[in-house]
């Protein structure tokens, strides 16, 4: 089982339209897939059009949890809403409370990729996934701004891992919001590749309009344009993150 948590300390670089694509792709490769949806917004359950009786919220405190077959082989827990933020609070007070999530999923089996949508901020619940991810899915989008709270992403995810006792850069950087019209999405890719190398994943996420309306159809970009670039280079993420396995 792998475990990814999709994270950056900026809102809107595409972080829930990764975890949810990549993780319907996933499972379209016929990998058993479990998105946990970590933010009290609830993306993700909202981009599928469902919601749960309990979610993470729940799991957290009273170990109850409804998981949801959204899709063949694709399952999600939904966030809980404001009642997850409200939990975060209470967490801060506990022992322990950075591995709540490990103890909570220690009996987890049979999945082959769990993947984590996170919110963008320093707080219990986004620890609690960096303490308990093999790596962290770090996508930036390709403007001026972007990189620099990137920078700020990677100095507090490598302080909180550090913490944790995990020396380990566990990260990958995803480059999102790629258009190639401008000339500052070419000049942030450089810069990024300059200074991070092979963290920086060989697949780019380009602007598409596509992927801004699949969640209105309560889809995701394979089933509402298969043949979209944004489909095209999530089909690239999966076949890359696969990859990564294979000898
Ligand atoms: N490659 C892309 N091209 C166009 N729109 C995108 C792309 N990726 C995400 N979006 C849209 O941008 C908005 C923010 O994306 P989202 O994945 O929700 O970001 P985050 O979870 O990081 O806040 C959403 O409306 C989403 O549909
Ligand atoms: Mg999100």
């Amino acid at each position: 089982m792998m475990r990814y948590a999709i994270m950056t300390l900026k809102g809107g670089t595409g972080k829930t339209t990764t975890a949810v694509s990549l993780g319907h792709g996933l499972s379209l490769a016929g990998k058993k897939v479990l998105i946990i949806d970590c933010d009290p917004q609830r993306n993700v359950a909202v981009t599928f059009g469902v919601e749960a009786k309990s979610g993470l919220a729940d799991l957290l405190t009273t170990g109850d949890v409804d998981i949801l077959e959204v899709r063949d082989n694709l399952f999600i827990i939904d966030s809980g809403g404001r009642k997850l933020a409200e939990v975060e609070l209470i967490l801060g007070r506990k022992s322990d409370r950075e591995n709540r999530l490990n103890e909570s999923l220690k009996y987890l089996k049979g999945c082959d990729f769990v993947i984590c949508d996170c919110p963008p901020s320093v707080n219990m619940i986004n620890i609690n996934a960096l303490a308990y991810s093999d790596e962290v899915i770090i996508p930036i989008a390709m403007d001026y701004l972007s990189q620099v709270g990137a920078d700020q992403t990677l100095e507090v995810i490598t302080e909180i891992q550090r913490l944790l006792n995990n020396y380990d850069a566990r990260f990958r950087i995803l480059p999102t919001f790629f258009d190639a019209r401008t000339r500052i999405s070419e000049k942030v890719l450089d810069g990024l590749k300059e200074r991070f190398d092979n963290q920086v994943l060989d697949t780019v996420i380009r602007i598409n309009t596509a992927i801004k309306e699949a969640p209105w159809q309560n889809k995701t970009i394979f089933e509402h344009a298969p043949l979209s670039r944004g489909a095209f280079d999530y089909y690239r993420l999966t076949e890359e993150i696969l990859s990564s396995f294979e000898e």
